[in-house]
């Protein structure tokens, strides 16, 4: 286990999606020590080129590692997809975690039929990666759907309504008549539409939200620890509005957020680890 009292956790994503994964960290090591970046300039990612996501997102981890992170959590299923994880893990000494494996392994130890469904961004789901994950843990059917209304909602801070309700009903129908018995979030911001979700697929279908298995391997490595959480411990860069990050991450973290600082994406002088 790395010796590291608090852990410095990095977490990034395009926006505020990753704080589905900050909170999962956060409520498995809750000692840890926050910084987290949203790429709020480039928001969506979804229809960005896969090689360009992966950029940024290798830049971004350079500058977590930067701020003194102690791992990376990438959250955000596209910058894997794009196979970022690949490239940081050979270049950078200290852990970057992903969330499409545990999120597939997650889903093939619930499935009851063996047929999983995926929803992600249009890269995450062209790139193919959550099928292959899946399948190579058993899945023997594998449905995905891009929903690509679902980020600016969730951007904007609608998780709920008429809005969401039609894209839900839009993006999900095709699913539920496959039959599939799983379904995965495969893009970090769709679990905060988690309630029209649950409300339109019904008790039968499992919910596999990534973040929480990610968290528990993040967990694995540094211990739970039982220092209290301090938020002013945690650290927060946006390369877009800070206000919008500052809201919405209070709202959803549930802590103050007094340090948001602007920073440019691609990072100029990003610190390799
Ligand atoms: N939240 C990110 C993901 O998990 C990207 C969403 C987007 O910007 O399109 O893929």
């Amino acid at each position: 286990m790395p010796d590291a009292a608090d852990p410095t956790i990095g977490v990034f994503d395009s926006g505020v999606g990753g704080l589905t994964v900050a909170r999962a960290v956060l409520a498995r090591v809750p000692r840890a020590r926050l910084v987290y970046l949203a790429d709020t300039a480039h928001v969506p990612y979804g229809p960005r080129p896969l090689a360009q996501v992966r950029d940024f997102a290798v830049q971004i981890i350079a500058f977590l590692f930067g701020q003194g992170a102690d791992a990376v959590v990438m959250g955000c299923n596209m910058s894997s997809a794009a196979g970022a994880h690949t490239v940081a893990t050979a270049r950078f000494s200290r852990p970057v975690f992903e969330v499409i494996g545990p999120g597939s392994a997650a889903a093939c130890a619930a499935t009851r039929s063996g047929a999983i469904g995926v929803i992600a961004t249009q890269g995450t789901v062209h790139s193919g990666a959550y099928g292959r994950a899946l399948r190579a843990c058993g899945a023997t059917q594998v449905r995905e759907q891009a929903c690509p209304a679902f980020v600016p909602l969730v951007e904007r801070g609608v998780s709920d309504g008429p809005e969401v309700e039609a894209a839900v009903t839009a993006y999900l129908t095709p699913l539920r008549d496959a039959g599939m018995d799983t379904l995965v979030f495969g893009c970090t911001h769709y679990p905060f539409l988690r309630a029209p979700i649950a409300r339109f697929l019904g008790p039968d279908v499992t919910l596999i939200d990534p973040a929480e298995f990610v968290a528990r391997q993040v967990e694995t490595l540094f211990g739970a620890g039982a220092a209290p959480p301090d938020p002013a411990r945690h650290r927060f860069f946006s390369s877009g509005d800070p206000e919008s990050l500052r809201r919405e991450g209070e709202r959803f973290l549930g802590l103050p957020l007094p340090r948001v600082t602007r920073v440019d994406v691609p990072v100029e002088r990003a610190v390799e680890a």
